[in-house]
């Protein structure tokens, strides 16, 4: 069943309904899961939906384009929004055997920021202004001051992100744990096109050409872990190499972190790294990456 709703206390008391239910129906704790959104649905976010049906018989998805994460108003304009539509394709997500409620949270802007906008902001540090924070200054504190709201007003036990845009998931995952958040997160796989692209609401954007051209994001990935066991510059050359050839694709940086800090790697660095990579395809910018080992 899924029920949408705009206000925080409507989510609130939906869930508090819901839990009732659930504990007269003979579950002893039902478990909420949050899956945070700004809409525009697609495969990746039903994957992350899916997940969450796994993981708690309450599933809350919150829709809300939030303004304080984009710098440029154009990009916020021309953000994709399309309630209707998302509320079909969760209509559609199948869990698993038990039935678990859907809670669509679709606030308005002014329900979220009743003020305009927040005097407290969540400071992402150091780990925010690189990357894609170096890119989109201030992004990453109106990310993590948002998603700690829905957190207060959802009040999940577990929270889910993709892995797609992974300095995303590891500040959440810092900001849970650095403000002892009562809650835990989840990373969920990227999912991809046939040819490797990943699912993104901004591929929308991409005329043939350029959807054609995308594909090298994911090549860049694939050349970048095969010289894996050759040193860091062997990588990021191998990269490198791969992106020279499609001149419609301009790279904003190609970077191989630490997954635990997201600090960028040294030569001594070996097993688990992250490859990441932000570029325009025509004047659509789309990010991926992908977890490699250096030998
Ligand atoms: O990844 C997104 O869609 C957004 O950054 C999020 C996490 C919903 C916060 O607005």
């Amino acid at each position: 069943m899924t029920e949408t709703v705009d206000s925080i206390a409507g989510v609130r008391a939906l869930i508090a309904r819901e839990k009732a239910a659930l504990v007269a129906a003979g579950v002893a704790s039902p478990r909420v899961a949050l899956v945070p959104t700004m809409g525009a649905l697609h495969n990746g976010h039903v994957a992350l939906v899916e997940r969450a049906t796994e993981l708690a018989e309450i599933v809350v998805v919150s829709i809300f384009v939030n303004p304080t994460q984009f710098n440029a108003a154009e990009d916020l304009q021309r953000y994709p929004r399309d309630l209707e539509a998302d509320v079909v394709t969760l209509s559609a997500v199948s869990g698993p055997s038990h039935s678990t409620s859907l809670v669509v949270f679709a606030p308005a802007v002014d329900a979220m920021y009743p003020s305009g906008t927040t005097q407290t902001i969540v400071s992402a540090g150091r780990a925010g202004n690189t990357l894609e924070g170096r890119s989109r200054a201030g992004h990453f504190d109106g990310v993590l001051t948002v998603v700690s709201k829905l957190l207060n007003i959802v009040r999940p036990d577990i929270v889910l992100f993709g892995q797609k845009d992974a300095q995303q998931a590891f500040l959440v995952g810092r900001m849970i744990t650095d403000l002892d958040i009562a809650t835990s997160i989840e990373v969920v796989p990227t999912v991809r096109e046939d040819d490797g692209l990943a699912l993104s609401s901004r591929n929308r954007f991409l005329d043939e050409r350029e959807r054609r051209a995308s594909r090298v994001l994911s090549q860049m990935l694939e050349a970048a872990e095969s010289a894996a066991d050759r040193g860091i510059d062997t990588v990021i050359a191998a990269a490198q190499s791969v992106a020279m050839g499609e001149p419609l694709v301009q790279v904003d940086y190609l970077a191989v972190v630490d997954p635990a800090t997201f600090s960028p790697v040294d030569d001594d660095h070996r097993g688990r790294a992250i490859v990441l990579v932000a570029a325009k395809v025509g004047s659509t910018r789309l990010i991926d990456n992908e977890t490699i080992y250096l030998g």
